[in-house]
């Protein structure tokens, strides 16, 4: 069975895309499935946001064929380790949760580089482009830890 990480955002169409693409470029497709979700329902279906592509594409990440989903209390029972990129975020997954074990499977991504510090990764939907090459250096970054700390795991 694979191990399943999932990346939590708001919109499903800014960073939680972007910290999919990343993760997946630096893990083994055989032994880990990454997702992505997003918390509200405002973008289902949509493409991830075009500056995120474009960011994305400047990495060599491709997300152009990811669509929006919201989350759920069935990815609970899919998942692994969910990852969310706020505190709103955050909150928001552990009022669906059934139980501890629901519970500890959810981390903020950036207390991956900055245990305890309960950062958040900021919103960039209303700012503009500098905002994604940000967010992204972040995700990359915490993308990397994570990566040491599931080779650590399993
Ligand atoms: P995301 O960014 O949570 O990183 O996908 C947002 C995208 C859309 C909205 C908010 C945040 N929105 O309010 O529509």
């Amino acid at each position: 069975m694979k191990i399943k990480i999932l990346m939590v955002c708001l919109g499903n169409i800014c960073r939680s895309p972007l910290a999919e693409g990343i993760l997946k470029s630096k893990l083994d497709a055989n032994k880990y499935t990454v997702a992505s979700c997003g918390t509200s329902s405002y973008h289902i279906g949509s493409k991830p946001d075009l500056r995120s592509i474009a960011i994305g594409a400047k990495y060599n990440i491709d997300i152009t064929n990811q669509r929006a989903a919201q989350f759920t209390i069935d990815h609970f029972k899919v998942f692994d380790h969910i990852y969310a990129m706020d505190n709103s975020n955050y909150q928001n997954i552990i009022k669906l949760a059934n139980n501890d074990q629901d519970k500890n499977k959810v981390k903020l991504i950036l207390d991956e580089l900055y245990p305890n510090n309960n950062l958040d990764v900021p919103d960039p939907y209303y700012g503009g482009e500098q905002g994604f090459e940000d967010v992204y250096q972040m995700l990359n970054k915490a993308c990397d830890s994570i990566v040491n700390t599931l080779e650590e795991l399993y």
